[in-house]
């Protein structure tokens, strides 16, 4: 698939996907729909990435649905729209491959809930971020209103999504929406510096272990042990374990070779 709305710039071990539709500062029509599954099942499937990147270019990370866009929708191609995008959001969430988002700009409503959908949320100093659809008249449709109350807690996540008012960077980091807060313009360059810690670690375990994270999230607290415990078991039988284990008591450095 040739892309209009996004960029998929593949430099492995790490994937960079941008949102491209900076006059309207990358807001999400179908077609942005489309390509962005597209890409994310070209990234899923490439045993080469173990990072994802994602940013917006311009001055937005990304502004939400596309309103003028939405106001031509009859109610079903509203439902194929909204349906397709949330279901974007679990794709993202459940990629093999750690994403982080590089917040650059604004991050609203849908482009909020990709940035809750990645694993990791890195902002610009002047990002704004929020979920302002009741100010017209809808709600977050891409899972916003679940992964924002597991992010921050149900009362922060239900005043950002009854008020609909954006917050600044700060803010979110002080709320645990912002796993880091950086100067304007080095976004990017910041998830690479995290991308570089977590690809120094075991490729089998960082799988393994988001893996837990994201299906325990949605067990009672003893099955998600369990789970991961199943985990854990899996992992200590691969070569790279017996690998990063020696390695520790070698006093070297462990070469992985995920297997
Ligand atoms: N859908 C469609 N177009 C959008 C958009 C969106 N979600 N967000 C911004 N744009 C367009 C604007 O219409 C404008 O286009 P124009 O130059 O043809 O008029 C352009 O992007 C720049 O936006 P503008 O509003 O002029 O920038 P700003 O700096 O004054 O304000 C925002 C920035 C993000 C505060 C404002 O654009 C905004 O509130 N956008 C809507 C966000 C939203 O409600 N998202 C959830 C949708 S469900």
């Amino acid at each position: 698939m040739v892309y209009e709305t996004i960029i998929l710039d593949k430099k492995p071990p790490i994937a960079y996907l941008t949102f491209n539709r900076p006059d309207v500062l990358n807001s999400i029509n179908l077609q942005m729909i489309r390509e962005f599954r597209d890409a994310l099942e070209n990234v899923g499937s490439d045993k080469g990435l173990r990072i994802l990147i994602i940013t917006g270019a311009g001055r937005a990370f990304q502004a939400g649905a596309d309103i003028k866009y939405m106001t031509g929708l009859s109610l079903l191609e509203f439902h194929e729209y909204n349906h397709s995008g949330m279901k974007n959001m679990d794709l993202l969430e459940s990629l093999p491959q750690v994403s982080i988002a590089a917040v650059n700009g604004y991050a609203l409503g849908g482009g909020l809930e990709v940035a809750l959908a990645c694993d990791i949320r890195i902002l610009s100093e002047k990002a704004r971020v929020g979920v302002p659809e009741v100010k017209l008249g809808i709600l977050p449709g891409a899972g916003g209103t679940q992964r924002l109350p597991r992010i921050v807690g149900k009362g922060r996540a239900l005043e950002m999504i009854t008020t609909g008012e954006m917050i600044d960077a700060q803010e979110a980091y002080r709320i645990g929406l912002a796993n880091k807060v950086v100067p304007d313009g080095e976004v990017v360059k910041a998830a690479e510096e995290m991308a570089q810690k977590i690809l120094a670690n075991g490729p089998l375990a960082v799988i393994m272990a988001k893996d837990a994270v994201n299906v325990g999230k949605d067990l009672p607290q003893d099955q998600a042990c369990e789970y991961a415990h199943k985990n854990i078991t899996f992992l200590f039988s691969t070569q790279d374990a017996k690998e990063g284990l020696q390695a520790f008591v070698d006093k070297r450095a462990p070469i992985w070779k995920g297997e």
